[in-house]
């Protein structure tokens, strides 16, 4: 039986890659900021809504990048039921992650518990829009305000999903979009930072090629985390056909909660007011002592039929090895919790529906 994996990356047909790559032969203009770059650009920021945008070899750089654009020092607070990658830029950059909670309802950022961890060395609010679920961004712009804090969100999960209308990439200072070949929308690697101040854009455009002015200096310590030609030529292509795979991820997480939803001990990812989702993750969370049967039983009996689910996010970051001692798991209760019980099971346009049919009756028949 074929592996069902818990994501299949999307491609374009093979014929409409060639075809637009095949202008790289005339021009040898492979990569640094080329015309599929800047046309990417545009195309996304329009996509998106963004006053401004730059675009990155990865989400991960996109965010070290803009913690160092944005001038940050001491410590910032985020959340640990994320991917590695949020609490590594902001250790990377020599600062402290100091964990907030989460809201047991949607996972992200529990803002009611972000003042309590402000002092006066806090920074920035760097918050996750976790599985594409929308921060409360009212309330996290509000205490960014009062306190005079920088936010930079973490939108990896967030291609495309707009909250009253306006997209995610317009709240806080700045917002950092994930292009890895698993998200909604992809350039196989790739990432971009939305923002709105120009100043900011400017210091983050340089530092992403090796803080160059031009030929003669530089006048920041840069590195390089520029998109090349070939990936951006994957995005043009992947975004002619965006609207589709959305509305087709939307069919498969609707077969999903048929089934799953109002199943005592499970709980689904929520349908939040005001936000147009993008599709992009379908975790749950399972009460074994309601349910009968642990997120690992269920994991188990769904890789004996070679589906395979994920533990994600599990563990939280700040019980990673590499922080061993550092931080106390204990001062983020919920987000510990919620790590142990969530499985987030396959998505990806492609899945077919006789698929979540079988993987939601596994997953019952573990019930008790
Ligand atoms: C929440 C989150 N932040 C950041 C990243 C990093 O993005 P990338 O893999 O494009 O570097 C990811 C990526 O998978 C992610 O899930």
């Amino acid at each position: 039986m074929d592996n069902i994996n818990v994501t299949r990356s999307t491609l374009p047909p093979y014929e409409e890659y060639c075809a637009e790559i095949r202008e790289l032969w005339d021009s040898r203009w492979l990569t640094n900021m080329g015309a599929k770059h800047e046309k990417l650009r545009l195309e996304l920021k329009n996509r998106l809504g963004s006053e401004h945008l730059e675009l990155f070899t990865n989400g991960h750089l996109s965010i070290e990048s803009a913690i160092e654009a944005m001038g940050l020092a001491g410590e910032v607070i985020t959340t640990p039921f994320t991917f590695a990658s949020t609490t590594h830029a902001i250790v990377r950059s020599g600062l402290d992650p100091i964990f907030c909670d989460i809201d047991p309802a949607n996972f992200t950022i529990d803002a009611t518990k972000i003042e309590s961890l402000i002092t006066e060395k806090t920074s920035a609010i760097l918050p996750v829009h976790v599985y594409g679920n929308v921060c409360d961004v009212e309330a996290i712009q509000h205490i960014a305000k009062k306190y005079h804090l920088k936010v930079i969100y973490d939108a990896a999960h967030t291609f495309g999903v707009r909250y009253k209308g306006r997209s995610v990439g317009n709240f806080g200072d700045a917002s950092c979009f994930s292009f890895h070949a698993t998200k909604v929308f992809h350039t196989i690697e790739g990432g971009a930072v939305a923002y709105r101040d120009e100043d900011f854009g400017r210091r983050l455009a340089k530092l992403k090629n090796f803080g160059l002015d031009g030929p003669d200096d530089a006048s920041e310590i840069g590195g390089n985390a520029k998109l090349d030609e070939f990936r951006a030529a994957m995005g043009l292509c992947d975004l002619r056909h965006i609207d589709e795979e959305i509305a087709t991820r939307k069919r498969v997480v609707e077969r999903y909660r048929e089934q799953l939803g109002g199943v005592p001990g499970i709980q689904l990812n929520p349908i939040q007011p005001d936000v147009m989702s993008n599709y992009a993750y379908f975790p749950i969370v399972i009460n074994e002592a309601v349910f009968g049967a642990d997120r690992s039983q269920v994991m188990t009996a769904l890789a004996a039929q070679s589906i395979h689910a994920r533990k994600y996010f599990y563990p939280l970051t700040s019980e990673f090895s590499c922080y061993k001692g550092r931080f106390d798991p204990g001062r983020t209760p919920i987000a510990k919790q919620v790590s142990r019980r969530v499985l987030t099971l396959p998505l990806y346009p492609e899945l077919p529906l006789d698929i979540v049919d079988r993987i939601c009756g596994i997953v019952l028949s573990c019930k008790k």
